[in-house]
């Protein structure tokens, strides 16, 4: 079996019983989140947006939400031991807690996902402050990653009741050009892509519009298998890995090592100009696979023509892939932990609404050369 695309019609509204407005944003359970907020912002030009911890009346935690453009990202940590985000912390090191989903009504979202068969995380709940009301619920999904559903109609402050405005005038880094959240990856275990292909399917209305098999997603030394899933309104992506047997060790068995389970392998953030964002981030320490050169030799023959200069796209590395809508214009970060897992992808889609399956044989040599690199392959 190839590629199959499966289906990419959307589905009409009436049917859509969990319609999502967008991802509202990504929390990620870090050790030191005022240390992790810095980086977002000194390295991926975030901006301070608001705070939550014992100043606001929340006693076991520290947040810090930074934003840029439709991106939010909130990063949490445990003031002590013993307790959820500790745990999370203690079995994963840093890593994505939330994928919270923006949806018109947060009730009716927990109520379709849980009768499906969700497991609830979150009970709707009302938070209340001078700024009006938000509702929020939230469901599991794979590993200890969960969804929660945001239901901010009703909400007029910065973030949500519970935080306050957090501003510093004397800090203000220029913004990358990243503007929302393309996708996020899901790496899960051993012969579970399909079970969570399932769960997505039923539980959550969303479909399978692309699948990979090992044979697209090999090289000579190691493999895995990924299917994508996208709600019902095409909004949000959810691509499922999973490790399939090669030569040596899949990339996706060495983050299920070390993140010790199931998890977000990487949240792909949009931009409108990927050699301007790169030039950016790099020169702001962010660190990215390098593929060899050769694979510039013969880009145009395979891609055809593209609007950017070639040079730029070499010297940063930038890759490119067409598919029978348009092309895009992709690289990925080296991990952004010290535990060899969830890294960023940065994506410009120039009408391609596809994954980069050209790209994924130099893309999983890299891949390689790291792991060979940490002793893992
Ligand atoms: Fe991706």
């Amino acid at each position: 079996m190839k590629t199959t695309i499966t289906n990419d019609k959307t589905l009409s509204p009436a049917l859509d019983f969990l319609p999502l407005e967008g991802t509202d944003y990504v929390e990620f359970y870090v050790g030191n989140a005022k240390q992790a907020a810095h980086f977002y912002m000194s390295a991926f030009g975030f901006q301070a947006l608001a705070y939550a911890g014992p100043e606001t009346g929340v006693k076991d935690r520290a947040s810090y939400a930074v934003r840029q453009h439709a991106l939010t990202f909130v990063l949490t940590t445990p003031l002590k031991p013993g307790n959820e985000i500790a745990d999370h912390i203690h079995q994963h090191g840093d890593g994505v807690k939330a994928l919270s989903l923006r949806v018109p009504d947060a009730t009716r979202a927990w109520e379709e996902t849980t009768k499906r068969g969700a497991k609830s995380y979150r009970e709707p709940t009302r938070l209340k402050d001078n700024e009006g009301e938000l509702v929020m619920s939230g469901i599991h999904t794979y590993g200890d990653t969960v969804h929660l559903f945001i239901e901010r109609k009703n909400y007029r402050g910065a973030f949500m009741p519970g935080y306050r405005p957090w501003t510093n005038p004397n800090f203000r880094p220029a913004d990358t050009g990243l503007l929302y959240v393309d996708h996020c990856v899901g790496n899960v275990g051993w012969n579970q892509m399909n079970p969570w292909v399932k769960f997505y399917e039923e539980v959550m209305g969303f479909k399978n519009i692309l699948s990979f098999d090992d044979e697209d997603i090999s090289t000579e030394y190691s493999a895995l298998m990924s299917k994508v899933m996208s709600s019902g309104n095409g909004f949000v992506k959810f691509p499922i890995n999973e490790p399939a047997e090669g030569k040596k060790k899949s990339q996706v068995e060495e983050y299920l090592d070390f993140y010790n389970g199931e998890g977000c392998q990487h949240v792909a953030l949009a931009t409108n100009d990927i050699v301007k964002t790169v030039t950016e981030l790099q020169s702001r320490g962010v660190e990215f696979l390098k593929v060899p050169t050769t694979y510039y030799d013969d880009l145009l023959d395979r891609v055809g023509p593209i609007d950017e200069d070639l040079a730029p796209l070499r010297e940063l590395g930038i890759l490119v892939d067409r598919d029978h809508e348009g092309y895009l214009l992709q690289l990925f970060s080296k991990p952004v932990e010290d535990r060899p897992t969830l890294f960023f992808e940065i994506i410009q889609r120039k009408g391609a609404k596809s994954f980069g399956k050209g790209n994924f044989k130099a893309l999983f040599e890299a891949i390689e050369r790291e792991q060979e690199a940490r002793g893992n392959l």
